[in-house]
């Protein structure tokens, strides 16, 4: 198995075509988490759009406290402090924001034909199944004795990451950009395209409010008008049909009793 050529920062500051985002870069070869490696900085005083990459994740995180698998050479991973002083937007939609700057992303330099389930699980369908590419872990921070609020938006894609490096119980749920196009993809494209997309869709959502960003995950959302069990967190679980978004980002359900609900932390799983 042949790594992707190392993200060095020369490269990467090369292809960079953003004002904020990516303006402090720090490429690591290895940290526990680059969410957690972000925090530390964030809370040091970092400036908004810094970024952490890094080659490997020797704890990588995951939603819902669940790991994130992080090989050596393979994959993103990365992390980007959103945290403009002024007109702070709702750090609600956030991760929903990361979601559609990811979907776009691949699109643009892989063409495939990929989905977000909600709230942030960037899915591809193969063969009727859909299978993962990409996570987005959100970590709200505060920062300073004002109390701050900023966000450490933590992306995964897996990029050139053959099946047999996937953990067995994950080969037939998750998969790359290798394993779909069959070609292996240039990382530090994938990640100057993504940083250009979360500039974009975040001065968006500084300057007009979340109705832009709303709009375009609805259009690049496979759950919404579908029925859907959801897991929620500690325990239970219910179905219904995803009717849309609440003003937060929260998942409007109509449960089977009529009711409607919003879940706002949960795993969401499409019913035929
Ligand atoms: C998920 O469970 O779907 C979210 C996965 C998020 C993984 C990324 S990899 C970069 C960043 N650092 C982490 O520790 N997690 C996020």
């Amino acid at each position: 198995m042949t790594a992707s050529p190392a993200l060095s920062s020369d490269t990467i500051r090369a292809h960079l075509r953003t004002r904020a985002i990516g303006a402090t870069l720090s490429v690591q070869d290895e940290v526990d988490s680059t969410n957690h490696f972000l925090e530390n900085l964030a809370r040091a005083g970092a400036a908004h759009g810094t970024v952490v990459v890094a080659e490997s994740q020797t704890a990588g995180r995951g939603r819902l406290g669940r790991p994130w698998v992080s090989p050596r050479g393979l994959n993103l991973y990365v992390s980007i402090l959103l945290a403009q002083a002024q007109a702070s937007p709702a750090i609600t939609w956030i991760p929903l924001l990361a979601a559609v700057a990811v979907v776009e992303t691949i699109k643009n330099v892989t063409s495939l034909p990929v989905q977000v389930k909600w709230p942030n699980d960037v899915l591809v369908s193969r063969n009727g199944r859909d299978r993962k590419l990409a996570g987005i872990l959100v970590e709200a921070i505060g920062r300073g004795e004002a109390g701050e609020r900023a966000a450490v938006a933590g992306i995964g894609i897996n990029v050139n990451m053959p099946i047999e490096v996937f953990p067995h119980e994950l080969r037939t749920s998750a998969t790359s950009l290798l394993i779909e196009t069959g070609h292996p993809v240039e990382r530090v494209c994938l990640l100057a395209t993504l940083l250009g997309e979360v500039e974009g869709l975040y001065d968006d959502l500084c300057e007009h409010g979340p109705d832009g960003i709303a709009n375009a995950y609805r259009h690049r959302c496979g759950t919404l008008g579908k029925r859907v069990r959801v897991e929620l967190v500690g325990g239970g679980r219910v179905e219904g049909t995803a009717e849309g978004l609440a003003s937060d980002g929260a998942l409007r359900l109509r449960s089977d009793e009529g009711k409607i609900l919003e879940i706002r932390a949960g795993d969401v799983v499409h019913l035929r």
